[in-house]
């Protein structure tokens, strides 16, 4: 992140520090759905605080809040429609971030952020110092808040599916297996890409319940089997080509290491692993991966990694690292082969 040149530092500075306010504009603007509302054009004051069961009075004030920051904009006429910066709030929309306003905000991950000096002067991850459990098993125990992550998950590789699909030649490939694939959108928009290949999606029990209906308007279901599971205890064999993408940066060493080797036993001597993750790059300060690093300790206890890192953590759980690809997305296509 760097700061704006043309403000004075104070002021700057003072636009980041009130950063929060802004995140919970837009939450609650998600949580209301107020986007879904104007989707047809806009629409009076009434009729919003109507249909999203609000206080008219200070929705008109949120809504003049969000205006300040071009999101939502008020017309002549009084009503309230869509900016151009609103409309990735909208649900429907290829590139929706609905979710994940919304996700950001629940109390169970807003007040974890509220622990960062616990996080940083420990070490440790601060959720499960706050709510008792680890952040997956909250999300079994809350399915409410489990979907909403699944779906923040499903539109973030909505939007990166293609560029990564892009990016690795699949030809070849009869069966992948993509462990942790969550409702399945990227083995979904894989399988779409690639008419001769089956899939097997596999991750927790509470996640693939939900996964058919992607897979039904990805019109792969016929092609991709659901398995539910613990990537601990197995992951499914057969697989010419196993996809982790987002886990390994879930986890420490040690676990990532277990869910590596988790892969390695079900593997065959010449099926391919390919984590897709964003890669640190040496200089860590200008990298998206950098900013979000912080993020998975403080709420998973994970971390971003180098490539030296990930050969790291391949070698000890029996593979070699043979190529990074770069991919039209900010995440990396990092494969390897069994040693
Ligand atoms: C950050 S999400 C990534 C989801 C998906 N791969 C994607 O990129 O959209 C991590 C996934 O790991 C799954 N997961 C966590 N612990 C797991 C476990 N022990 N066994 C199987 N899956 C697990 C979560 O349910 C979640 O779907």
């Amino acid at each position: 992140m760097t700061v704006r040149s043309d403000l004075p530092a104070a002021l700057a500075l003072r636009q980041m520090i009130n950063g929060f306010r802004v995140s919970q504009l837009i939450h609650v603007a998600g949580e209301l759905e107020l986007a879904d509302l104007m989707r047809d054009g806009p629409v009076s004051l009434e009729d919003l605080a109507h249909r999203s069961k609000t206080h008219a009075p200070t929705l008109r004030r949120l809504l003049h809040a969000l205006s300040t920051l071009d999101i939502f904009e008020q017309h002549p006429d009084g009503r309230f429609g869509l900016t151009a910066l609103a409309q990735p709030l909208r649900s429907d929309m290829p590139d929706s971030v609905g979710a994940y306003a919304r996700l950001v905000g629940q109390p169970a991950l807003w007040s974890t952020w509220g622990q960062l000096i616990h996080t940083v002067r420990t070490g440790e991850s601060a959720f499960p110092a706050i709510h008792g459990d680890d952040f997956w098993d909250h999300l079994a125990e809350e399915p409410e808040l489990g979907r909403l992550f699944s779906q923040a998950m499903t539109q973030a590789s909505g939007v990166r599916a293609d560029a990564i699909v892009a990016g690795y030649d699949f030809s070849g490939v009869r069966t992948l297996v993509d462990v942790g694939g969550g409702q399945g959108r990227l083995i979904g928009a894989t399988l779409q890409a690639c008419s001769t290949l089956t899939g097997i999606l596999f991750d927790r029990p509470s996640v693939v319940v939900d996964a058919s209906s992607v897979l039904e308007s990805a019109g792969v279901s016929d092609r991709c089997q659901i398995i539910g599971g613990n990537f601990f205890e197995s992951v499914p064999p057969g697989g010419d080509v196993y996809l982790l993408k987002s886990i390994i940066h879930d986890w420490e060493d040690a676990e990532s290491i277990a869910i590596l080797t988790s892969c390695r036993r079900a593997m065959s001597a010449d099926s391919r692993l390919l984590i897709i993750e964003r890669v640190l790059p040496p200089n860590v300060s200008s990298s998206a991966a950098g900013f979000g690093d912080i993020f998975m300790l403080l709420l998973v206890g994970g971390r971003e990694r180098s490539v030296d890192e990930f050969r790291v953590l391949l070698d000890r759980a029996g593979f070699r690292l043979e190529r990074v690809a770069l991919t039209q997305s900010d995440f990396s296509l990092i494969e390897a082969v069994p040693s």
